[in-house]
C-alpha cells in the first residue's frame, strides 16, 4: 500500500527509474490514490509520456476511471499532452482489439435484443421509449438525422435505412427524392407505428420488416446506406461492417450512428479509431466529420431518462466510401 502511494507521487513526478524500482518491488499498477486516481492517471495529466509507456507495459489499466469518469486518455486529453494521450489511444484500440472491453457497454439499451424486441415502446413527440425509461431514439438527435441524410443521398440513387425510430433520417431522407428508399425496422410497435403513419403507401419506399442479421437475403445493393440500431452491442456494428461489400454500389455512401461510448470523451476517440481501422482494413475510408452539439442538449432533455447516452460536446458524423473510389 504504501509503496503504491510512492508509485503515484514517482508517476506524477515523472521519475521513470523510480516507477520501475517500485514496480520491481511489488507496487501495484491498478492502485486507486486517496483521490480515486491511477499512477497512469498521475502521469498523463502531467504528460511524462515515458512513465506513461512503462506503466502501461506493466499492466496498468489504461481504461481505469476516476471518481469524476475520467480516464488516463481524459486528463492527456485535457492538459494537452499529445504523446501521453497518442501513446494512450494506441493502448487503447490493441485492447480493444483483443479484448472488446468496453464493446460491450456501447449500445444505448444495455440490455439484450431479445428483451427490447419483445417489449413494448413508448412513443412521445420528443422520444421513443423502451420498457425500461431507456430512450431509443430522441428528436434532440434530428439535426443529425438530417446530417447523416444528406451524407447518405449525395450521390441519389438507391437508399437503405437500417432501424426506423422516429423516422427522423427516413424523414430527411425523403426530402431528396432517392429512387428507391428501403427502410430495415424489427420492433413489431415501431414497424406497426409506420403503417399507421403512412410509409407503407410512399411510392419510393420499400419496408423489410426483420432483424437486419434476418433479411439480408431481401436486401439488394445501394447507393447511400444508414445504420442506426438499438439494443445491439459493437460487435454488430462490425458484423454489418463485413457485408457492406455486397450492400455498398461502388462510389456509394455509408454512414452510421456514431454513438460509440458517448459518455466518455476519450473512449471515444478510441472507438472513432477503432472503427476507422476496422473499415479501412475492409476497403472503406472513414471520414469524421465535427458537428456541435452541446446546444441541443439542455439537462431539461434528459429528464425521467435512465441512461444518457450521450455526453460529450461534439459529434463526429462518419462518411465512409470505397477507398477505390477516391483515387
Ligand atoms: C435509434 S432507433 C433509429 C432512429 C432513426 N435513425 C431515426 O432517425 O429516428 C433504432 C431503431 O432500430 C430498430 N432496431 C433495433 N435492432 C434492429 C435490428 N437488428 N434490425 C433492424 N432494426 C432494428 C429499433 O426498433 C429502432 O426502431
Amino acid at each position: 500500500m504504501e509503496q503504491s502511494k510512492q508509485l503515484c507521487l514517482a508517476a506524477k513526478n515523472g521519475e521513470v527509474e523510480r516507477v520501475k524500482t517500485l514496480k520491481d518491488a511489488g507496487a501495484d499498477v491498478s492502485y486507486f490514490d486517496d483521490h480515486g486516481l491511477t499512477p497512469l492517471m498521475h502521469a498523463a495529466r502531467e504528460g511524462h509520456s515515458v512513465v506513461v509507456r512503462t506503466l502501461l507495459e506493466a499492466g496498468a489499466p489504461w481504461n481505469a476511471l476516476s471518481p469524476l469518469n475520467l480516464s488516463a486518455g481524459d486528463f492527456a486529453m485535457e492538459a494537452g499532452h499529445q504523446e501521453a494521450f497518442e501513446i494512450l489511444v494506441n493502448a487503447g484500440i490493441q485492447a480493444e482489439l483483443i479484448l472488446g472491453t468496453i464493446a460491450r457497454r456501447t449500445n444505448k439499451a444495455g440490455d439484450s435484443q431479445e428483451d427490447y424486441l419483445d417489449d413494448r415502446v413508448s412513443f412521445s413527440e420528443n422520444k421513443l421509449m423502451d420498457s425500461n425509461s431507456k430512450a431509443v431514439m430522441m428528436a434532440w438527435e434530428k439535426p443529425l438525422m438530417e446530417a447523416h441524410a444528406k451524407a447518405v443521398c449525395s450521390g441519389g440513387g438507391h437508399i437503405l435505412n437500417i432501424g426506423f425510430g422516429m423516422g427522423l433520417v427516413d424523414g430527411a431522407i425523403q426530402q431528396y427524392s432517392p429512387i428507391s428508399h428501403t427502410i430495415v425496422e424489427a420492433h413489431p410497435e415501431v414497424y406497426e407505428r409506420m403503417l399507421q403513419t403512412g410509409w407503407g403507401k410512399k411510392n419510393n419506399v420499400k419496408i423489410v420488416f426483420g432483424r437486419w442479421q434476418d433479411v439480408l437475403p431481401q436486401l439488394e445493393s445501394y447507393d447511400g446506406i444508414f445504420f442506426d440500431t438499438y439494443g445491439e452491442y459493437y460487435e454488430d456494428l462490425r458484423e454489418f461492417h463485413q457485408h457492406l461489400p455486397r450492400l455498398l454500389k461502388p462510389g456509394g455512401v455509408y454512414s452510421f450512428f456514431n454513438g460509440l461510448c458517448g459518455g466518455n470523451a476519450f473512449f471515444h476517440v478510441v472507438y472513432c479509431n477503432l472503427v476507422s481501422l476496422e473499415l479501412e482494413s475492409l476497403g472503406y475510408s472513414t471520414q469524421l466529420i465535427p458537428l456541435p452539439v452541446k446546444d441541443c442538449l439542455g439537462d431539461e432533455v434528459w429528464e425521467g431518462i435512465k441512461h444518457k447516452y450521450w455526453q460529450l460536446d461534439t459529434y463526429y458524423l462518419p462518411v465512409c466510401q470505397c477507398l477505390q473510389d477516391g483515387e
